[in-house]
C-alpha cells in the first residue's frame, strides 16, 4: 500500500484536498473523523466512546483509532493507494503507522501539511455546511451549494457539524497545538513532510496540490 498523508489544522482544508486528490488521482480517501461520524450516527459501541471524546473536541484515544484503521486498511487489496484526511494525529499514532506498514510493506509517498493562518480557520469551520448522505463539504461563502441547504452531489440536506460550533472550535484548534503539531518534526526528520499555502482559494491549493504530487488535474474544479 502507499499513502499520502495530509496533515493540517481543523479548517485547514483537509477534507476538501482529500476529496480533490481521490477524484484526481486514484487515492482511496480515509477520513477518521468521518468514519467516527459514521460509527456516532449508527451508535455502535465505537461510536458511543468516540463521541464521549469528538464532543468537547478532543481526540480519540489512539489505541481505538489503530484498530479501526487496522480494520479498515484490511479491506482493499495490498497494492491500494490511499490519501489519510486526519490521521495520524499524534506521535504515537505516526509511530504505530511506521510499524503497521513495515510488516505490511507498505510506505508513505509523502506528507503535505497545508498551511492555514489561525483567523482564517475560525471563518472556515464556522461558515461549513456538511452533508451527512455524502460527506460532500460546502462553506457558506467560499463554496455555497447551489440552493441553499441543499447538497449539490447527491441531493441531501446540508447540515452544521456538532463541533462546528465556537467553544468547540477554540479547543480543537489547542488540541492541534498540542498533541498534533509535534507530528510536523516527526515527518521533517524523515524528510517526508511538503508544506503547502493552503490559505488562498481552493483552485489555488489544488493547482499546488496537483504540481507537487504530479497529479494530471492542473485546473481541476473546486
Ligand atoms: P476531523 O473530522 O478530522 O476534523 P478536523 O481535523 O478538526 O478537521 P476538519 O474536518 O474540521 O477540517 P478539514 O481540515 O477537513 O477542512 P475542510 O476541508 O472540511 O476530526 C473530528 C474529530 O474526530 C477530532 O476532533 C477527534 O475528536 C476525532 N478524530 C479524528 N481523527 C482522529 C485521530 N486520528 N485520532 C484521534 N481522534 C481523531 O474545510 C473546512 C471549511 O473550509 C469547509 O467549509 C470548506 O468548504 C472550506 N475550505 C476548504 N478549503 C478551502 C480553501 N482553500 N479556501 C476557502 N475555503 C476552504
Ligand atoms: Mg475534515
Amino acid at each position: 500500500m502507499e499513502i499520502l498523508i495530509l496533515l493540517g489544522a481543523p479548517g485547514s482544508g483537509k477534507g476538501t484536498a482529500a476529496g480533490f486528490i481521490a477524484g484526481q488521482g486514484g487515492f482511496t480517501h480515509i477520513s477518521t473523523g468521518d468514519m467516527f461520524r459514521e460509527a456516532i450516527r449508527r451508535r455502535t459501541a465505537a461510536g458511543r466512546e468516540a463521541d464521549r471524546h469528538m464532543g468537547g473536541g478532543d481526540l480519540v484515544p489512539d489505541d481505538m483509532v489503530m484498530a479501526m484503521i487496522r480494520e479498515r486498511l484490511s479491506w482493499d487489496p495490498p497494492r491500494t493507494r490511499y490519501v489519510f484526511d486526519g490521521f495520524p494525529r499524534t506521535v504515537p499514532q505516526a509511530a504505530l503507522l511506521d510499524r503497521h506498514l513495515g510488516k505490511e510493506s507498505g510506505r508513505i509517498l509523502a506528507v503535505i501539511l497545508l498551511d492555514v493562518p489561525s483567523e482564517v480557520l475560525a471563518v472556515r469551520l464556522t461558515g461549513r455546511r456538511v452533508c451527512p448522505a455524502c460527506g460532500a463539504i460546502f462553506h457558506t461563502a467560499n463554496r455555497p451549494p447551489r440552493q441553499e441547504g441543499v447538497c449539490d452531489a447527491c441531493g441531501g440536506s446540508l447540515i452544521r457539524r456538532d463541533d462546528d460550533h465556537e467553544t468547540t472550535i477554540r479547543r480543537r484548534l489547542d488540541v492541534y497545538r498540542q498533541r498534533t503539531e509535534g507530528l510536523v518534526e516527526y515527518y521533517e526528520t524523515r524528510h517526508l513532510l511538503r508544506r503547502i499555502d493552503a490559505s488562498g482559494p481552493p483552485a489555488d491549493v489544488h493547482r499546488d496540490l496537483a504540481r507537487h504530487l504530479d497529479l494530471p488535474g492542473e485546473a481541476a474544479p473546486c
